[in-house]
């Protein structure tokens, strides 16, 4: 196929392009802003790929949005068939430290990649999370359960997958929405919590966990997320919703005391913070609906997070720049601390 993927330059979107271009021969187009979060480095081994293309720009941008699927005369790749949206503000705290962004992305960036995709009778898949569905202390969320989001973030983000749906309803726009669980793995930026843990334990610094760390998060690798998500563009059902939870679930300090091990780090890094307001306790994701499409998750948490820690130890090139850069300024204002 021919893709759009938004939010390509990002962490789980370059993971996807990277997958459809290599093992699919798809041909992708990424549009991207390139917010702070998002990096061309994340698709680097894409660059020279004759079915690839990179597009900078925002999707709330409906001109941007026009150019990025029509293709220019240059281009390599021709008019796409479908949208895949990642394109998203995705830290929560920054979005209760500053909304606005989210806003903006989330609800018009969403409604402008609807419209082009209606004028064009495209196929649209809106990459959503568990968070729409807020916290859950024992069980585990279907597609039918009730939306109940708690930060700006995921309010933001259950707007998005409501507008999504009336456009199917109202429009018959073939569309589709999946919603994953925490995801980790490769490229993931540093201020979520797995490799701000291993950045943080290999240069001595404190591991901040907030609140008493027993919030319990449902943890899926970047690569089963978008296996899921390139499962429900092709064999999804238009106006239908797809959860993609991963295999494992753990206590935040629990996964803190697995990076401690596996980078040789002190236990007394850990240190105890403020909590989050409004902190979700527990998030878990029930996939039957995907599972029933022939997919399912390969990579268990303990064996995905080994990799995942050797991959930012030899990766130094990929952090380096982000650890010397504006992350220093938002670590210190989040956390009253300096980075070493
Ligand atoms: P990320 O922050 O790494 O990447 C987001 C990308 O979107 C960046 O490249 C950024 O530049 C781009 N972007 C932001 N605003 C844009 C705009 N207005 N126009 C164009 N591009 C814009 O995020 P991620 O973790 O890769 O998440 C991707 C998607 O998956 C998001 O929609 C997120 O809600 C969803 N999701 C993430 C997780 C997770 O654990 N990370 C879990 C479930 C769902
Ligand atoms: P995060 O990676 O921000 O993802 P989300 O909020 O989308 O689940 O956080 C995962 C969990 O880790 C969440 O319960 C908050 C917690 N956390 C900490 O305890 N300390 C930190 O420094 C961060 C970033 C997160």
């Amino acid at each position: 196929m021919r893709l759009l993927v938004c939010g390509g330059a990002g962490f789980i979107g370059s993971t996807f392009a990277r997958q459809r271009v290599k093992e699919h021969g798809d041909e992708v187009r990424v549009l991207d802003k390139l917010t702070y979060a998002g990096r061309e480095e994340n698709l680097q081994d894409l660059e020279d790929d004759p079915g690839f293309e990179f597009v900078r720009g925002a999707i709330e941008d409906p001109e941007a949005v026009a150019r990025a699927l029509d293709g220019s005369g240059e281009s390599p790749i021709g008019e796409v068939e479908a949208i895949v949206n990642f394109a998203a503000e995705t830290h929560v705290d920054r979005s209760i430290a500053e909304p606005d962004a989210f806003v903006r992305t989330h609800a018009l960036g969403t409604y402008v990649l609807l419209e082009a995709a209606r004028e064009r009778g495209l196929r649209y898949v809106q990459v959503s999370t568990d968070e729409v569905y807020g916290s859950i202390e024992q069980g585990t969320f279907t597609e039918e359960s009730p939306l109940r989001p708690s930060s700006p973030y995921s309010a933001t983000k259950t707007g998005a997958d409501l507008l999504v749906q009336s456009y199917h309803h109202t429009y018959e726009l073939p569309a589709s929405i999946v919603r994953g669980s925490n995801n980790y793995g490769p490229y993931q930026y540093p201020e979520k919590l797995i490799p701000l843990m291993v950045l943080n334990a290999v240069h001595g610094d404190g591991l901040p966990v907030y609140g008493d760390g027993m919030q319990v998060r449902n943890w899926i690798h970047a690569t089963d997320f978008a296996r899921a998500i390139g499962h429900v563009l092709a064999y999804g059902e238009a106006g239908e919703v797809y959860n993609a939870g991963g295999p494992d679930e753990e206590a935040n300090i629990d996964v803190v005391k697995r990076i401690v091990a596996l980078t040789g780090a002190r236990e007394d890094q850990i240190e105890y913070v403020n909590d989050r307001p409004g902190h979700d306790r527990r998030y878990s994701l029930s996939s039957e609906k995907v599972r029933a499409l022939g997919w399912e998750p390969r990579v268990r948490f303990a064996d995905g997070l080994a990799e995942t820690v050797a991959w930012y130890r030899e990766n130094e090139w990929w952090w380096g720049p982000i650890r010397s850069g504006s992350y220093r300024a938002y670590y210190e204002r989040q956390y009253g601390k300096a980075l070493s």
